[in-house]
């Protein structure tokens, strides 16, 4: 498989600011104390100097997904099957690799447009966690499991079947459950197909087969027990943030979670008590409910 982890993401922010505040004083992340040259902040869950990168822009949303190869030869054997399989690939430059505490990466656009960064050789400072919160870790991986990477996000491809193809016959993930949600009469069919890396969480990515504002469906960050679940949902509603989703528990990977929106209206998902997976005893399976029990949501407008 030669995606190991999703590492990080670029997320565009309007008010960087604001974003900072919420990753901080809401979800615990704790500020890497770096501003670079494009006034990009930077937060950190673990000994990695970012996972998500937060950049000023004009309009919110996902900037790019950042896919990490375990080595090398991993990574430049996946550069030369896309690249015979007639994507383009712009190589990063010294610079912005640094940008990415990375040794080298390459961009691409998935078949739907979602960018992504493939890239080896990330960096590590060794600096321990100091969440302003109190979050005692992220789950990001341990001597166990290796690195699980920052936790999981959905994208939207309009062109399911062939971005599915793309993600697992080129990328390599593991298909790990197809859910296709309880719609209300005369909705569109809604499938949510969810994958896995090189690594025991039960899915690292995942495709919905819709359009969706800001170029991503939802992020997720994991935490080590209910509390901190709930704390954060107390200090989300504290400072005013929507709740997108209730606390509730998903069929597939069992997180049980709420769901609130970041400033300028990326949905982030923060749960505990995902499930981890031996891929070598796994049938993939197909979900008809995506819940337990929970999970209402509220759609704003
Ligand atoms: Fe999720």
């Amino acid at each position: 498989m030669s995606i190991a982890s999703i590492g990080y993401l670029r997320i565009a922010a309007t008010d960087t600011a604001a974003w900072m505040t919420f990753g901080t004083e809401v979800l615990g992340l704790m500020d890497a104390r770096r501003e670079d040259v494009a006034g990009a902040h930077f937060l950190r869950m673990d000994d990695h100097p970012f996972r998500f990168m937060l950049e000023p822009a004009e309009t919110d949303g996902l900037l790019a997904a950042g896919l990490e190869c375990r080595d090398r030869s991993v990574w430049l054997d996946l550069c030369e099957r896309l690249r015979n399989a007639g994507h383009e690939l712009e190589d990063g430059d010294a610079a912005a690799a640094a940008r990415r505490c990375v040794t080298a990466f390459v961009t691409l656009q998935d078949p739907c447009g979602n960018t992504l960064e493939l890239y080896y050789g990330r960096r590590l400072d060794y600096a321990p966690l100091i969440s302003p919160t109190g979050i005692k870790r992220f789950i990001t991986g341990d001597e166990y499991t290796g690195d699980m990477g920052f936790g999981h996000a959905v994208l939207p491809t309009p062109d399911m079947d062939t971005a599915a193809t793309f993600y697992t016959e080129l990328l390599g993930l593991g298909v790990s459950d197809e859910l296709y949600p309880p719609m209300p009469p005369g909705a569109p069919e809604t499938k949510i197909l969810f994958m896995h890396a090189d690594n025991p969480r039960q899915h690292s990515l995942a495709l919905y087969n819709h359009p969706y504002p800001g170029d991503v469906v939802h992020i997720m960050v994991e935490v080590s027990s209910l509390d901190e679940v709930g704390r954060a949902l107390d200090r989300a509603k504290a400072a005013g943030h929507t709740i997108l989703a209730s606390l509730g528990r998903h069929v597939n990977d069992n997180m049980c979670s709420f769901y609130v929106l970041a400033p300028g209206g990326v949905a982030v998902e923060y749960g505990y008590d995902g499930l981890l997976v031996d891929w070598d005893n796994y049938t993939p399976t197909v979900s008809t409910e995506g819940d337990h029990w929970g999970h209402e949501y509220n759609f704003p407008g």
